[in-house]
């Protein structure tokens, strides 16, 4: 008796029909129609005419064959490149740079996790960041100018779709003067994830001594780390590079001359430029400084910190021996 649905076709057929459409319909049509299964990105801004010419750069030097742009939820590439793609960030994008490739690594989270100096530098040249990069050299971005009637064309294009962008038209061609093509890539750049905010790290507990301070070993450990992870950005000594990081030897702290604490060395190095909560650091970040926290090991980085104080150390014994030098 169980089983008679199996012996008429027609019956059946319209049974699973049934069944199949009440499925989709409750796990597809319904999310899809509510509002709040689509949250709005608060922080999701509209392309620039500047940052849409270096989308069009990066479509046209096919970017996009070696790195994607969109973090899956998975554990792993939450904890490598941060919060997993959102669907509101696709909004302007068309067509999506979504890539299927990884031999660099995913973008989806650039934005404003290394300066645009350091951007500049390594497009111009990779390899002196990483030698055995095989991303290829984009020197010849610089200088090339941009062109206007694209661009216009572009945001034409998009404001098909999204007519809010015909308000930009105007300004394209102010928009676009005097800048080359590498700035508008590195403009691109840093708008990638920029809709979703970054987990800021907690705020720093500046009470917290060094553990291994003035310890020999620790501070040779701290200069090998240092080595290996600070220095393609702040020179090898410490001493900043123009344009991509600070010195971490002078007496200035965030652009502060105050006297900080190790635990806050420790905030800046394990949160990055989002670390907001230092004390005595006024203004938004400048961005560009890494997070860490994920990276090393607690002590690595207090070894590191002990390293950069006994660096400190050295240069005003320095300073003090060549009073000719300029002092303030
Ligand atoms: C042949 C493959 C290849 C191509 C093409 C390529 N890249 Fe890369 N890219 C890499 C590799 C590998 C790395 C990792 C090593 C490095 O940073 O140089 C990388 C790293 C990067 C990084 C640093 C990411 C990070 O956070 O560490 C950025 C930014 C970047 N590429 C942008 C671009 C842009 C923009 C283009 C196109 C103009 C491009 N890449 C073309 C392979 C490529
Ligand atoms: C990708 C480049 C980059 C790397 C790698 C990097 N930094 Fe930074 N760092 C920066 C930038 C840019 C700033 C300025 C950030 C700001 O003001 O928001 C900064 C700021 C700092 C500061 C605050 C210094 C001051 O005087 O303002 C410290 C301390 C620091 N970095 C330590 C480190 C250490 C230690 C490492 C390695 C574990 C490291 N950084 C790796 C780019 C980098």
């Amino acid at each position: 008796m169980s089983g008679w649905i199996y012996r008429k076709s027609f019956a059946f057929a319209v049974a699973t029909t049934v069944v199949v459409l009440a499925g989709s319909i409750a796990t597809m049509a319904y999310p899809m129609l509510r509002a709040d299964m689509h949250p709005r990105l608060e922080a999701l801004k509209p392309p620039t005419p500047l940052q849409l010419a270096g989308r069009d750069v990066y479509q046209r030097e096919g970017c996009v064959g070696c790195h994607t742009q969109t973090v899956r939820p998975l554990p792993s590439e939450v904890a490598r490149y941060g919060d997993y793609s959102k669907a509101g960030e696709f909004y302007y994008e068309h067509p999506f740079l979504w890539g299927s490739k990884r031999t660099g690594p995913d973008l989806a989270r650039e934005g404003g996790k290394r300066p645009d100096g350091w951007h500049r530098r390594h497009l111009e040249n990779p390899q002196s960041f990483f030698a055995r990069s095989n991303m290829p050299s984009y020197a010849w971005l610089a200088g090339r100018p941009l062109d206007p009637a694209e661009v216009t064309d572009h945001l034409n294009a998009l404001a098909l779709v999204h007519p809010e962008l015909r308000t930009e038209l105007a300004a394209v061609r102010v928009a676009l003067a005097g800048k080359d093509e590498m700035d508008a890539v590195v403009a691109y750049l840093q708008t990638l994830g920029a809709a979703v905010p970054r987990q800021s790290p907690r705020a720093a507990d500046l009470s917290i001594p060094n553990p291994v301070a003035n310890d020999p070993t620790a501070i040779a450990r701290g200069k090998q780390l240092f080595a290996d992870n600070c220095a393609v950005c702040h020179g090898d000594e410490a001493g900043g590079q123009e344009g991509v990081a600070p010195s971490l030897v002078d007496d200035v702290f965030l652009g502060q001359r105050p006297d900080l604490p190790d635990a806050a060395y420790f905030a800046m190095i394990s949160g990055g430029s989002d670390a907001k909560p230092i004390e005595g650091r006024k203004g938004q970040p400048d961005g560009g400084m890494a997070a860490f926290g994920s990276q090393l090991p607690q002590k690595d980085i207090w070894s590191i910190i002990a390293w950069i104080r006994a660096e400190k150390a050295h240069e005003a014994a320095e300073g003090a021996k060549a009073p000719a030098a300029d002092h303030r």
